[in-house]
């Protein structure tokens, strides 16, 4: 979308995932507190999505616009905003193209423009729109787009439209991000399986995604309290794919409780910089054989990002590592050309 903003992924975190609907003003403080100390707003992650139909009210106040449940933000969205915004972050809140939120509540179907004036009134930076009880989804979520725009404030437009109307092939003129595929699963059961569907949803959608508009993989599944449901190899993989398909960067675990191994992975900065890569190609797969495969990208210098992944689950314990072979042709690099290769590995101790 040509709204001036995702000139690159955008990178924060989500309350989703860790609290549903447990959430209230104190927790986004603490979120605000925490991305700052932790330094992961200084390594990129700037936005803090307030995202559970539960900040709302059930019902909206006549005609007027959605209200915030005043026992959970007895302060108001505005004040919330402010707080955000003083630590150099910015804020997200959730809505839903239909007539109510998945867990039915007030959603802004006919209240499109209200809402939306709303939102910009409470200097909301990005709008996730979901996609419960509604239908002809293209439209919901144009009507909401023409709404954003018209407020005059630069709201980012998460299109959570899960995959089911092929959202990618009208996404870049509607939406700044649309999701590819159904949700990720949850933090209590985070899994491999779950991560792999994702990937395998947003496989062949390279073409669609650019500067403004991006494919959204959903959330990262990296670093769960008390350890992993996913093994730290596979948080380190889940990232390097989603950093070279320029998905979203948004991690949903719960702030409070992060190793060093988490916050390694999230900031690493090679990684990253891959995602935020100022030419904005997505990476795709371009080999696979097997349960091995490669991704690659271009990136604006010239060179390529790749990413060497092998699926396989059961790797003989005496032979932990495997050979694989990468194509120069494969990755986009012709014949005769002198090549300098940099190899590093997200798997540093
Ligand atoms: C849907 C979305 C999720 C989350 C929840 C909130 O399931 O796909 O990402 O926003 O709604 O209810």
């Amino acid at each position: 979308l040509n709204n001036g903003l995702a000139s690159t992924p955008p990178m924060g975190y989500n309350t989703w995932n860790a609290f549903h609907d447990e959430i209230n003003e104190t927790l986004i403080y603490h979120a605000a507190d925490e991305l700052v100390e932790t330094g992961l707003a200084a390594a990129g992650y700037d936005y803090l999505v307030i995202d559970a139909d539960g900040w709302a009210n059930f019902q909206r106040n006549g005609s007027g616009p959605i209200e915030a449940n005043s026992t959970r933000f007895p302060n108001g969205i505005k004040a919330v905003a402010d707080y955000v915004h003083a630590k150099g972050l910015k804020l997200g809140i959730y809505s839903d193209s239909g007539t109510l939120t998945c867990a039915k509540y007030t959603a802004s179907l006919g209240y499109e423009a209200i809402d939306a004036a709303q939102f910009a009134a409470w200097e909301v930076d990005l709008l996730k729109y979901d996609n419960c009880f509604s239908r002809t989804v293209r439209s919901r979520y144009e009507a909401m787009s023409d709404a954003l725009n018209a407020t005059g404030r630069p709201i980012l437009f998460s299109m959570c439209e899960w995959g089911v109307s092929s959202p990618w092939e009208y996404g870049n003129q509607v939406g700044n991000t649309w999701r590819t595929t159904q949700d990720i699963s949850l933090a209590i059961s985070a899994t491999w399986d779950s991560v792999m569907n994702n990937l395998e949803g947003t496989k062949g959608l390279a073409r669609f995604g650019g500067p403004g508009g991006w494919n959204d993989a959903d959330m990262l599944e990296v670093g769960w309290p008390g350890g992993a449901l996913l093994s730290d190899v596979e948080q380190r993989a889940h990232f390097a794919l989603w950093a070279i398909l320029k998905s979203p960067l948004i991690f949903g675990n719960d702030l409070r409780n992060m190793t060093r191994q988490t916050l390694n992975i999230l900031k690493s900065p090679e990684v990253v910089a891959i995602n935020q890569d100022p030419l904005g190609i997505p990476g795709d797969l371009v080999w696979k054989q097997g349960p091995q495969e490669v991704y690659a990208a271009p990136l604006v210098d010239g060179s390529r990002a790749v990413v060497l992944f092998n699926r396989h689950q059961h790797l003989d314990p005496n032979f932990p590592s495997q050979n694989m072979t990468v194509f120069w042709r494969s990755i986009g690099i012709p014949p005769n050309v002198t090549v300098w290769a940099f190899l590093f590995s997200s798997s540093r101790p």
